[in-house]
Parts: structure tokens; C-alpha cells; sequence
């Protein structure tokens, strides 16, 4: 989903907190689709998702004075947490200029130091490492997962986070029968579903799959383990060691 030129948007580094009125008018400002909500200065919330469950699982591993890259950061808040648990760098992207723009503008709301840039994955700077690279619930939306996990592989110094779809997943279209016989005999193979509808969700890979394709065969990551996810039925998310 491109929407408009992949130009940088600029951090709130160096910025004080915004006051009051300056968040209400930000709140006035957006319609928001609820499906993250950002604490905001002054004991405000965007309306949306409580992901705060999630965070813990995804910051089992610790960032602690470490450099995060959080792809597909929707309105931010993974950038935040990783600030907020002592990361020394934060820089999010994200594609949907809409999105990037509210993330940049909580930013300078909060005066953090994340980068917020409006940019498709593909074309992320090679040659910029991360300690930790975020890639949560971005899977199942792209075309080419092998050329993404390649490119995050290659600039993460520690550890890929991935929060991805199995054939678990309510939306497989899938029917009872089916989902059953899946269940009960078909989970533990390495298996790739494509889904019906374009963008939505285009790929449910089953954990093995997941291990076979991005380690076994493409060597990526020297070991990945999987964590069950507080994202949503049928997710998992993958600590993927380079
Ligand atoms: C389902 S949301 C996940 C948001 C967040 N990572 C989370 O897990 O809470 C997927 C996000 O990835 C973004 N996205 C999709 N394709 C992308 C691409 N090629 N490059 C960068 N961001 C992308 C979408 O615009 C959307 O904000």
C-alpha cells in the first residue's frame, strides 16, 4: 500500500514536552482507526489498543543502550516502549504517510529522540545496522517476504523480532473441517497458506515453515525461537539470532 513520496520526516529530538493544549489539539487534529493507542504527555491517550500485554512479550529480549529499528511502526508505539525501556537509538518506518505523519507528530508532542521516516521496507539504507529490528504483523501484508526477511536480516547485528500469521488465523477462510484436519494432523509440517484477499493477509506460514524457509534454507539466522503472541489467535512471534 504506497501512499505519496517516501520523504524523511523529522524527529522531536532536542524538544521539550508539549503542553496541554497543544495535545488536545492534536487529538482534534486526526481521525484515528484505533488500532494502536499512544500514551501522550499530560496523562492523554490516543484512543485505540491497549498493547501494553504485548510488550512484554515482544521485549523479552532487552534494549537496554541498544539501537532499535521498528519496520512498519504504524503510529509508533513500539518506538516509544523501546525509549521507554532505555533504548539508546529508536528510528521507526513506515509506508502510509498518514500513519508516519501522526507517529512524527507524537514524537515532537513527547520530544523523544525516534526518527520517525515515511519509507517502504524495500528501500531501507543496507548499510545501517540495528542491534534489534522489529518486523510485527508486517509479514502477511507484503509481497515478497523472502527479499524483506533477507534486507532485515542483513541489518540487524543481534536480533530479528517478527510477529507473523500462522494457518491458525480465524481469517484463512478456511473451513471447519478443514481447520481441524489441520489441527490435528497437518500443523507440525512446512506448510505456506496464501490467503484470499490481496493486502489483508497474503501470507500464513506454519512455524516450521517459518524455521525451514529463513533458516534451514536461507540461512538468515543461526537459531530462532518462537514465543505464542498477545497480538491476536493464530500469531506467533519469531526471535530470529543473526
Ligand atoms: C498491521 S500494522 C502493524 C503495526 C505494528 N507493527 C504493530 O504490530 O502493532 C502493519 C503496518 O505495516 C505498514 N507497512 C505495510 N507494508 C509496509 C512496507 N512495505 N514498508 C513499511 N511499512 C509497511 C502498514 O502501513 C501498517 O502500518
Amino acid at each position: 500500500m504506497r501512499e505519496g513520496p517516501f520523504n524523511e520526516i523529522n524527529t522531536g529530538r532536542g524538544k521539550s514536552v508539549a503542553s496541554v493544549e497543544k495535545v488536545r489539539e492534536f487529538l482534534h487534529k486526526y481521525k484515528f482507526d484505533g488500532y494502536q493507542s499512544v500514551d501522550l504527555p499530560h496523562g492523554l491517550k490516543m484512543p485505540g489498543r491497549d498493547w501494553s500485554d504485548r510488550s512484554g512479550v515482544i521485549f523479552n529480549h532487552p534494549v537496554k543502550g541498544k539501537t532499535v529499528l521498528d519496520v512498519g511502526c504504524k503510529y509508533g508505539y513500539f518506538c516509544h516502549e523501546a525509549i521507554l525501556k532505555g533504548a539508546r537509538k529508536v528510528v521507526g518506518i513506515e509506508i502510509n504517510r498518514e500513519y508516519a505523519t501522526v507517529a512524527k507528530d507524537i514524537v515532537d508532542l513527547w520530544g523523544r529522540d525516534i526518527t520517525i521516516l515515511c519509507r517502504d521496507l524495500y528501500d531501507i539504507e543496507k548499510a545501517i545496522h540495528y542491534d534489534i529490528v522489529l518486523f510485527l504483523n508486517v509479514l502477511h501484508h507484503i509481497i515478497d517476504p523472502v527479499e524483506a526477511m533477507k534486507r532485515l536480516a542483513g541489518i540487524a547485528n543481534e536480533i530479528l523480532i517478527v510477529e507473523f500469521c500462522t494457518l491458525v488465523d480465524p481469517q484463512t477462510n478456511m473451513n471447519l473441517l478443514l481447520r481441524t484436519l489441520y489441527k490435528t494432523s497437518f500443523s507440525k509440517l512446512p506448510l505456506i497458506y496464501i490467503g484470499p484477499r490481496k493486502y489483508h493477509r497474503t501470507w500464513y506460514f506454519s512455524k516450521n515453515a517459518f524455521e525451514s524457509l529463513f533458516v534451514k534454507q536461507m540461512d538468515l539466522f543461526k537459531k530462532v525461537e518462537f514465543s505464542t503472541s498477545r497480538r491476536k489467535k493464530g500469531r506467533l512471534v519469531a526471535y530470529c539470532w543473526v
